[in-house]
């Protein structure tokens, strides 16, 4: 029997983000597969395991092939329980992504060689500075041509803002890969092309002569005076500098081959947190504190299409979570027992009796969480860090059956709980308007109202560039403010001020000229 603190120091919950293509889904197989979470070995992309690894409750997620959802994946390694939370690929759901990002205490970016840094890494990689989160790199597609490794550290420090530290280095690449020299283990993988075979790892000094007989002169040298540069010019490894988020490992390989992958996640389980102190309104919360807390970072909709049910992501924050135990909605102020919580285990789920801080529990839901909501043993805490960011989508939703409007108002608001899109209430003409970060979340919406409320919505155009919440301690200009662009003003659902600027330079003019109010591009300020 392990201690609450064990339990807890055990765990290491985190998630793998990318820009779409670079090796994420990949990636996460081959680690499902060291964890024995799954078994068919090499067979990476068959669709059997794509289907059952990555959830794919939602009928839509179904039809277009794009995984909408954002599912956990538990497993155990070495004696650590694992958590992955994965993010979905496609760049209108970046939302749900950020979101989850506030349930993990640290990350994996995959990077593809040759095309380094992308636009959908620049943009998450902002959000785990903003939160300090812990990253690690792994650059991937080592087996292909690529930019050179020192200039893809070069383009991963600038591009990132982060200080960078391999803690392996590639022996060549594409046709000629051979494999990479472990920094952090001082050991040689050899390079083996096969999707079965997992990597060969020959302890080795590098300055051992023995290394000629594995990659041969040339590039014995070449390695050596690689690896003489490194320790030049990148500071030494330090934990603390990672746990910190000021500093992130650096790790190549090739998830398709199974790679550099078991030494990633070797590394990964000795270095990576467990789960940390979160910070709720009221106060720093312990995550070896004995009273449960956790918090609602995701809801999933309809896992069965018969039913109108959600399952609410729950992340512990601290202590263990038990099924039928009692525990407080703090929004509602009341207490609640969950008589069916699942565990994510692999690709299934399970009901289960436990849980500890770091793990992630289904529960069952019929509209009674929203994203953002706390529960505990009693105490009455708010976690914090549950932003909603500008989006760059705006369209007037309409109604488009007279006799479902009750049907559209309950089926609307309550996929804004669910952090589908954003409503704000034209504060002039009452006008209702989405807000999204992509396109695809308006067919979501108008797809999800239909078969799930029966309800059907219309899409009228509105110009907008920005939505941004407005503050200020001058409650005459910003009386002025609101007088001035009454037209433009909103209020989200919480009935806080929006202002909806049309260009980037009526933005930036009422900047100039409202100098005492605060514009805000996410809602946690
Ligand atoms: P994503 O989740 O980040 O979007 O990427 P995913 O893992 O789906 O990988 C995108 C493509 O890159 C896939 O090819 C995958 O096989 C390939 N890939 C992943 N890792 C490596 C690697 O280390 N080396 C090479 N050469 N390719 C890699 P695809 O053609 O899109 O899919 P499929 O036809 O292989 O299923």
């Amino acid at each position: 029997m392990k201690s609450l603190k064990q339990e807890i120091q055990r765990r290491r919950t985190f998630a793998i983000i990318s820009h779409p293509d670079a090796g994420k889904t990949t990636l996460t197989e081959k680690l499902l597969l060291f964890g024995g979470a799954i078994h068919v070995a090499g067979a990476v992309k068959s669709n059997k395991i794509k289907k059952t690894a990555t959830s794919d409750w939602m009928e839509i997620e179904k039809q277009r092939g794009i995984s909408v959802a954002t599912s956990v994946m538990g497993f155990e390694y070495d004696d650590h329980k694992i958590n992955i939370l994965d993010t979905p690929g496609h760049q209108d759901f970046a939302e749900d992504t950020f979101r989850t990002l506030t349930a993990v205490d640290s990350v994996i970016i995959v990077v593809d060689v040759a095309k380094g840094v992308e636009a959908q890494t620049r943009k998450l990689m902002e959000v785990c500075r903003m939160r300090h989160t812990p990253v690690m790199i792994f650059v991937n597609k080592m087996d292909r041509e690529g930019k050179d490794p020192f200039d893809i550290l070069d383009e991963l420090e600038d591009e990132l803002q982060i200080a960078v530290r391999p803690l392996s280095w590639p022996i060549d690449m594409g046709d000629r890969f051979r494999g990479v020299y472990n920094l952090f283990q001082q050991s040689l993988d050899l390079y083996q092309p096969s999707k079965q075979v997992v990597t060969e790892s020959v302890n080795l000094d590098i300055l051992s002569p023995e290394l000629e007989k594995h990659i041969g002169v040339e590039l014995s040298e070449k390695l050596r005076d690689d690896v003489e540069l490194i320790t030049e010019v990148y500071p030494e490894f330090q934990r603390d500098e990672y746990l910190a988020g000021k500093m992130a490992p650096v790790f190549f390989g090739s998830a398709l081959n199974n790679f550099g992958v078991k030494e990633l996640l070797d590394c990964f389980v000795e270095i990576a947190p467990s789960p940390r102190e979160v910070q709720a309104e009221e106060r720093v919360v312990d995550p070896y504190e004995e009273a449960f807390s956790g918090f609602i970072f995701k809801i999933h909709a309809n896992m069965d299409p018969n039913h109108r049910s959600c399952i609410a992501f729950v992340k512990v924050c601290s202590g263990k979570f038990e099924r039928n135990v009692n525990y407080k909605h703090v929004r509602y102020n009341r207490m609640m027992k969950f008589s069916s919580p699942t565990a994510f285990m692999a690709q299934k789920k399970e009901i289960m009796d436990e849980a500890y801080a770091g793990d992630i529990v289904g529960l069952p839901d019929n509209g009674n969480f929203k994203i953002g909501d706390t529960l505990t043993s009693g105490e009455e805490l708010h976690f914090k860090g549950l932003p909603s960011f500008s989006p760059e989508m705006f369209k007037y939703i309409e109604n488009a059956d007279p006799m479902k409007s009750k049907q559209l108002q309950k089926g609307v608001e309550q996929l804004m709980d669910e952090g589908v899109a954003q409503l704000f209430t034209n504060q002039f003409n009452g006008r209702r308007i989405i807000g999204t970060v992509g396109q695809l979340q308006f067919e979501v919406i108008q797809y999800r109202l239909l078969h799930e409320y029966g309800a059907q919505c219309r899409w009228d155009p509105i110009n907008l560039y920005k939505a941004c919440w407005i503050e200020s301690d001058d409650a005459e200009q910003l009386a002025d403010f609101k007088k001035r662009k009454y037209q433009y003003m909103a209020h989200d659902k919480e009935g806080r001020d929006v202002f909806l600027a049309e260009s980037s330079y009526i933005l930036m003019m009422a900047q100039q000229d409202f100098k005492n109010i605060r514009f805000h591009f996410n809602s946690e300020f």
